[in-house]
């Protein structure tokens, strides 16, 4: 057994970990939003004004912080007075993006933002720049927030709402680099300075308005962008970058059934997310003062699962999809100085999904108990760790990040990506005198994944640790997630 020395340094803070960067992404995607999320008040599934309690129930205890929505893609192409008013007089369209299915709109601006309020999550709009107008987002910020009277606040009364929600984050197109209109930067640079500019801050709302950055490793496209869109227009801009194990959009290989070099390309493509970030976040030091980075497409993407319709984007997810999110969620933290939110594609039943849905019954993926280790950096600060490293197929063995919340008490993620190797962890503590150690652990065969027959196949376990003079040891078995906590006397 290879033995490994780690260092935490609870005195040394970094930066604050924004409790967005655990966020989440719905999008009007295949059985994401129907079906998945939202079922209707006429549903025989348990629901609280049609969203499913089980989803509700399941998204609480991860703490969701934010929510992004209504896409995406679809974004684009949402006209959000088509999703308000009584159900049965809603405007149907084509949901020409995801599938051509007919979208009844049954899912708009009051079930989103009522169940955000019911999540106590921040509410994250995509806004309509591709095929909208500047007087349609304008009016849909003043339908939701402004409190005076006003055609929009009155129309919004009108349909069973009096008082405005609270909207903070607000992205304004998204990919308008590709389907959201195939724009240049500057274009879009000058078309988002315009319709930044009609979205006000109302009845003491203050937005934080998000621009359209880029695709994976497009630094032109922020080099061009950041020419035109400064920090007075905009609080921060956008990364999309998707795992793709082969590389081949067209072929990208299966959810579950993946050889060891193809587990060991996933993972070094998912690290590759820190090269991006620091790539765009030195581009962006070149032109703005304090403009922060929002990662709001992350994730694994397969190809879809055979039988299903390849516009639904559903696939499975197994524990080389934990150990992708746990090495993402550690750059996050470690990232925080810049990345102020991230949202991972997407919540249930499309991508790397929290949550698959069949019916009535739910399963919890690997990815979801990740975000349940992970929980507790929310709103902490990152601290300094170390952990002695060795490679496994070119990538390092050990991802980490840690960190202290305000009454003092300490986390720390790990993921042992290595198939071959366990390693016992020896971890000095400093700062965290006479403290209590606890551990829980995410493991399983890197194919393991969780089905609606064995919905408990993968799931969290109490880990062993062992006290040392100056902190603890533990176990690292192959292919798994740890969460240590630590709580000063
Ligand atoms: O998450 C699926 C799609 O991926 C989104 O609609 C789009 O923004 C991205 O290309």
């Amino acid at each position: 057994m290879k033995e490994l020395k780690a260092v935490v340094n609870v005195l040394d803070k970094k930066s604050h970990i924004n409790r967005e960067i655990y966020g989440h992404f719905s999008e009007h995607l295949g059985r994401c939003i129907y079906e998945g999320i939202f079922v209707g008040k006429d549903s025989s599934i348990p629901n609280t004004d049609g969203v499913r309690n089980d989803v509700i129930e399941a998204f609480k205890n991860i703490h969701m912080p934010v929510l992004r929505w209504p896409g995406g893609c679809f974004a684009d192409e949402y006209h959000w007075r088509d999703g308000v008013g009584a159900p049965q007089d809603r405007k149907k369209m084509v949901n020409t993006h995801w599938g051509g299915v007919t979208e009844d709109n049954s899912f708009g601006t009051h079930e989103f933002f009522n169940l955000c309020e019911e999540l106590g999550c921040e509410p994250y709009l995509a806004g309509n720049l591709g095929s909208g107008s500047v007087q349609e987002l304008a009016d849909w910020i003043g339908y939701i927030t402004f409190d005076g009277v006003s055609p929009m606040a009155d129309l919004r009364r009108r349909n069973g709402r009096e008082k405005p929600w609270k909207l903070k984050y607000l992205g304004i197109g998204n990919e308008n680099w590709g389907c959201g209109g195939n724009m240049r930067p500057e274009f879009y640079g000058d078309e988002y300075r315009r319709y930044a500019t009609y979205c006000r801050n109302f009845s003491g709302n203050e937005l934080f308005k998000i621009a359209c950055g880029p695709n994976a490793d497009d630094y032109d496209w922020t080099d061009q962008l950041l020419g035109v869109v400064k920090d007075w227009h905009a609080r921060a801009i956008s990364l999309h970058y998707y795992t793709v194990p082969t590389g081949d959009w067209s072929h990208k290989g299966s959810a579950t059934d993946f050889s060891e070099e193809e587990y060991y390309a996933t993972i070094q493509k998912t690290l590759y997310m820190e090269t991006l970030i620091a790539k765009h976040k030195a581009i962006m030091s070149r032109h703005t003062g304090n403009m922060k980075l929002v990662i709001d497409e992350w994730g694994c993407w397969y190809d879809v699962e055979p039988g299903t319709n390849p516009g639904f984007l559903f696939q499975q997810n197994t524990m080389r999809d934990a150990i992708v999110a746990a090495c993402n969620l550690n750059l996050f933290n470690r990232n925080s100085d810049i990345v102020c939110m991230a949202n991972l594609a997407q919540a249930v039943n499309v991508l790397q999904a929290l949550l698959l849905t069949e019916g009535e019954r739910l399963v919890k993926t690997p990815t979801y108990h990740v975000f349940d280790l992970f929980k507790e950096h929310q709103d902490s600060e990152l601290i300094y760790s170390f952990v002695e490293n060795v490679r496994v197929h070119e990538i390092p063995a050990v991802s980490h990040s840690a960190s202290v919340d305000r009454e003092g008490r300490l986390t720390m993620t790990l993921a042992n990506c290595s198939l071959e190797e366990d390693y016992d962890l020896d971890i000095h503590i400093l700062g965290m005198d006479g403290a209590d150690y606890t551990a829980r652990i995410l493991t399983g065969e890197v194919h393991a994944c969780n089905t609606f027959e064995d919905g408990e196949r993968v799931h969290i376990c109490d880990c062993k640790t062992e006290k040392t003079e100056d902190g603890i040891r533990l176990r690292l078995p192959r292919c798994s997630v740890v969460q240590v906590r630590g709580n000063a006397k």
